[in-house]
């Protein structure tokens, strides 16, 4: 049977994947529309995509009825549609999960895809062992910690580069921030995507240890996640390959297109 996939965003990530179901590298899917702002700037990629609406209007979106929306246009795209493409009678792929910081927005979506029988699906992103995390958690979890270290010039802008203002000299690694997921979401929203995911699927957000590093040693982001509980522990490192886009790694993609063949296939490896 076919999956009938809409986009919300196609940016650096909803093209690579509009293009992996157009040319039938993502399982079993179809893709029926595509909800943008500006479906105009994209006249000359939609040309490629026949018989795929390009839409800013979300009726005429939701009007092609997908079974699966992937949200792949950031947090506040999110809080915009979710309600709206739930009680269509879609799924939901979420790529934006720090949205999910906001409890009662947490809140309110669970319980409305649950009153509707629709479900709601965090992406992995760009993290691994999201599988391996939520498995402990069925059991009791000790400790969550999740660091990111990235380089210096990346955290101009955020609330640290107001608090050194010379961070972009520093020589060794800077402790920036340490606190539990949902302050490091507050204080550092361009980060939270990774630690709300992290803080979902086991020990959730207020009692996730979260560290953020100024590292000068480093070319790109570095993300570890360590995990102590009754039913083992786990600690592991991902550096991901950077896009052209230097806040969305080139994993973020593949990672939406494993989830469609997962979803639209006969084999899900890992669920
Ligand atoms: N979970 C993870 O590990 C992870 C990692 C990286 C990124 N992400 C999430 O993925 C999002 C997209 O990343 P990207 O690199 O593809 O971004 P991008 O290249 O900037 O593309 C964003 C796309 O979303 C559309 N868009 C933005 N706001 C919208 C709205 N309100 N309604 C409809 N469409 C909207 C944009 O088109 P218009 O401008 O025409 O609207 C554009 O097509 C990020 O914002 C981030 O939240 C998650």
């Amino acid at each position: 049977m076919t999956l009938r996939v809409g986009l919300i965003g196609f940016g650096t990530i909803g093209r690579v994947v509009g293009e992996a179901i157009r040319d039938g590298q993502a399982g079993h899917c179809e893709l029926v529309g595509v909800l943008v702002r500006h479906p105009e700037r994209l006249a000359g990629v939609s040309a490629g995509f026949a018989g795929v609406a390009f839409t800013s209007q979300a009726e005429a979106f939701l009007a092609q009825r997908p079974a699966l929306v992937v949200e792949a246009a950031g947090q506040p795209a999110l809080k915009q549609y979710t309600e709206q493409v739930l009680r269509a009678g879609a799924d939901l792929f979420v790529l934006a999960v720090g949205a999910f910081t906001d409890q009662s927005f947490f809140d309110r979506v669970v319980a409305l895809a649950d009153q509707l029988g629709r479900r709601v699906i965090l992406g992995s992103g760009g993290i691994a062992g999201i599988d391996w995390i939520s498995s402990a958690a069925v059991g009791r979890l000790d400790r969550v910690t999740y660091t990111q270290r990235k380089p210096p010039h990346a955290w101009r802008h955020t609330p640290a580069e107001q608090q050194h203002p010379n961070i972009e000299q520093v020589t060794e690694p800077l402790l920036i921030f340490e606190g539990v997921a949902r302050d490091s979401a507050r204080l550092f929203p361009e980060n939270t995507n990774i630690s709300a995911l992290v803080g979902l699927a086991g020990i959730g957000l207020d009692r996730t240890t979260v560290k953020l590093y100024a590292d000068p040693t480093i070319p790109a982001n570095v993300n570890e996640v360590t995990v102590e509980g009754e039913l083992g522990t786990l600690r592991f490192e991902v550096r991901n390959a950077p896009s052209e886009n230097p806040k969305t790694s080139r994993i973020i993609a593949p990672s939406v297109i494993k989830a469609l063949r997962h979803l639209s296939g006969p084999l899900w490896v890992g669920a």
